[in-house]
């Protein structure tokens, strides 16, 4: 594979000149990427993680609309609004695009999938070509959130694709979760691109996958596996359930159930 491969977008910068005193412009995460200049894009996988309200869901919806997708989800083909306050971020990101251009590609904003199924259905009965077969051919609206999202990544997500998830575990059961890194793993070995904010511990074990991480003072870095914060709480919490629910809950005693875990 070569560095070609599975990589559309290479580079995010911010234009020069935006007022930080105001939403999205200052937030923390905005202010350094504003500050540091660049957020570069590696082939394959690039996972987004850090605290809700560090500003994730921000920055990929910028991204998305600087790359040309409604900010609403779907394909860069679906144009319709139902969100008054979209960020006006995008506008002013610049994207360093490479030579290639995806083959297809999709923007998944998690509380928003509704309306994705609702315009599948609607184009599937309004446009000239039945889309429902590329959605597993059962409408969206007729399948579980969980299974209607794997029916996506499954039959309308393939080869050289641009994908950005927000949060793609929200309907995910953990066997789902390893489901969809299956998918994704497969994916990218054909040229696939992904941008995934997330907080599944499950998700970022993908072999290969970038970790970016949102500090509390908006630092972004590169982590790994281990050091993710995902990952290191989850583990503390299930290596010792009960320890970590007296710390939490400031109990002396545990009861019953929990002392089990020990
Ligand atoms: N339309 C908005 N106007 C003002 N502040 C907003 C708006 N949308 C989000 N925020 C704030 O920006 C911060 C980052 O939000 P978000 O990007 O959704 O975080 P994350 O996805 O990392 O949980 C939050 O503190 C949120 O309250
Ligand atoms: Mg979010």
């Amino acid at each position: 594979m070569t560095s070609a491969h599975g990589r559309f977008i290479q580079q995010v910068r911010l234009a020069p000149g935006v007022d930080d005193s105001r939403y999205p412009f200052s937030l923390p995460a905005v202010r350094q990427l504003a500050g540091s200049g660049t957020l570069v894009l590696p082939p394959g996988v690039t996972f987004l993680v850090g605290e809700n309200g560090a500003g994730k869901s921000t920055l990929i919806e910028a991204i998305a609309v600087a790359a040309g997708f409604n900010p609403e989800g779907g394909s860069r083909n679906f144009r319709f609004a139902t969100r008054a306050t979209e960020s006006e971020l995008g506008d002013h990101l610049i994207l360093a695009w490479g030579i290639r251009k995806p083959r297809t590609d999709f923007f998944l904003r998690a509380e928003s999938y509704y309306n994705v199924a609702s315009e599948i259905e609607r184009l599937n009965v309004a446009g000239g070509r039945p889309l429902l077969p590329a959605y597993g051919g059962v409408s969206p609206h007729e399948r579980s959130h969980g299974e209607s999202f794997l029916d996506l990544a499954t039959h309308r997500f393939g080869p050289a694709g641009l994908y950005l998830l927000d949060e793609p575990e929200a309907a995910l059961s953990v066997q789902s979760c390893l489901a969809l890194l299956a998918r994704m793993h497969e994916l990218v070995a054909q040229g696939s691109q992904f941008l995934v904010a997330t907080h599944s511990p499950v998700l970022l074990a993908l072999p290969g996958a970038t970790i970016m991480e949102i500090s509390d003072d908006g630092g972004l870095e590169q982590v790994e596996f281990d050091q993710a914060l995902p990952v290191r709480l989850t583990r503390e919490f299930l290596g010792a359930p009960g320890r970590f629910l007296k710390n939490l809950l400031g109990t002396g005693e545990i009861d019953d159930a929990r002392s089990s875990w020990h």
